[in-house]
């Protein structure tokens, strides 16, 4: 199917205002992601559904929103990243199927709405994933709007940030001997690799999509890098103080060790700033000071403010 939002004049010049280009940036994540889902008319149907059903459903678009913004940030066309930042929320959809099986964190409520192999059943909910997984590459893949180089560049990235060194090890260091201790540096390395290390590539990759030179690369990874931590710590202060309105199961971590229960809540709100700082100083690093920047932090306020 073709992209119908590529290139279109409305995304670009003369909006002054953040929340407007944040709105319409999200909006075309969106319809985009509806366009490469499987069709209503796929068959399986159940299949389809489950996929459309996790991917589709209403959740924050934080990774796509980071690889617009950082492409946006170094001169991209408009919206020219935004099928590489669809394919990093098809991962990211797949990870929270496989996240909340039974055999993980068994949960039953995800994005406000039960969880896909609740709403559905356990094999369609991961073959639903693995499909979704599976659909990201190609969607880099098949990207007429890439540059070859940053097509094989993008896929290396990804394949690394879902890999044996990435997030499914994250996730098997979260589950493996979950109540035992962990110092602060064990679990900043499984957060890395949970949670921040697709941000980091979804974030370089819109950077690498708009020819941003190397330092500039290197430095966004970092605010990414810091920016994951945070946000993981920040999860975990919310599931701990079982802030209602998150969409999800609450209580979650219970019985395991977090950054929450190895410092206690305030250290870990500390960290989070901490982070948050950290990643600024990165970005003004790279240069890039403007709209990505405002949005990520303004999303840290906006839960803050939430808890
Ligand atoms: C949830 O991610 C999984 C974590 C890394 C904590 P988000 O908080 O971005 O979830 P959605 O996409 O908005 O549902
Ligand atoms: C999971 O962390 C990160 C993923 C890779 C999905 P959590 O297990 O804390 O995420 P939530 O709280 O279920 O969204
Ligand atoms: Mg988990
Ligand atoms: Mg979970
Ligand atoms: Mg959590």
């Amino acid at each position: 199917m073709p992209c119908l939002l590529r290139g279109t004049a409305s995304y670009g010049e003369g909006m002054e205002d953040d929340s407007v280009v944040i709105e319409q940036f999200r909006a075309a994540v969106d319809r985009r992601l509806a366009e490469l889902s499987p069709d209503h008319d796929a068959r399986p149907a159940r299949l389809a559904e489950a996929a459309r059903y996790a991917v589709l459903s209403p959740g924050k678009r934080f990774r796509p929103m980071l690889t617009l913004l950082a492409a946006r940030e170094f001169g991209a066309e408009p919206l020219m990243a935004l099928d590489a930042a669809c394919a990093f929320e098809m991962v990211h959809a797949a990870s929270l199927i496989l996240d909340d099986l039974p055999s993980m964190d068994d949960a039953d409520l995800r994005r406000g709405r039960p969880t896909t192999h609740q709403a559905f059943d356990e094999a369609t909910a991961i073959l639903a994933a693995v499909g979704l997984l599976n659909q990201a590459f190609g969607v880099i893949a098949g990207d007429p709007g890439l540059p070859d180089a940053a097509r094989a560049d993008l896929l290396r990235r990804l394949s690394a940030s879902v890999g044996f060194q990435g997030l499914v090890s994250g996730q098997a260091l979260d589950l493996h001997d979950r109540d035992h201790v962990r110092t602060p540096d064990d679990i900043d390395l499984l957060n890395h690799r949970k949670t921040g290390i697709l941000m980091v590539a979804a974030a370089q990759a819109g950077a690498l999509v708009a020819g941003a030179p190397a330092g500039a690369v290197t430095a966004v990874g970092e605010f990414a890098r810091r920016l994951g931590l945070a946000f993981q710590i920040q999860d975990d202060l919310i599931d701990a103080a079982f802030i209602a309105d998150s969409g999800k199961d609450l209580g979650k971590d219970a019985g395991m060790m977090t950054l929450v229960t190895a410092l206690g809540p305030q250290e870990a709100a500390a960290a989070v700033g901490a982070h948050l700082e950290a990643a600024g100083a990165a970005l003004a690093r790279a240069g890039a000071t403007g709209l990505l920047a405002r949005y990520a932090f303004g999303l840290f306020e906006a839960r803050k403010a939430a808890a």
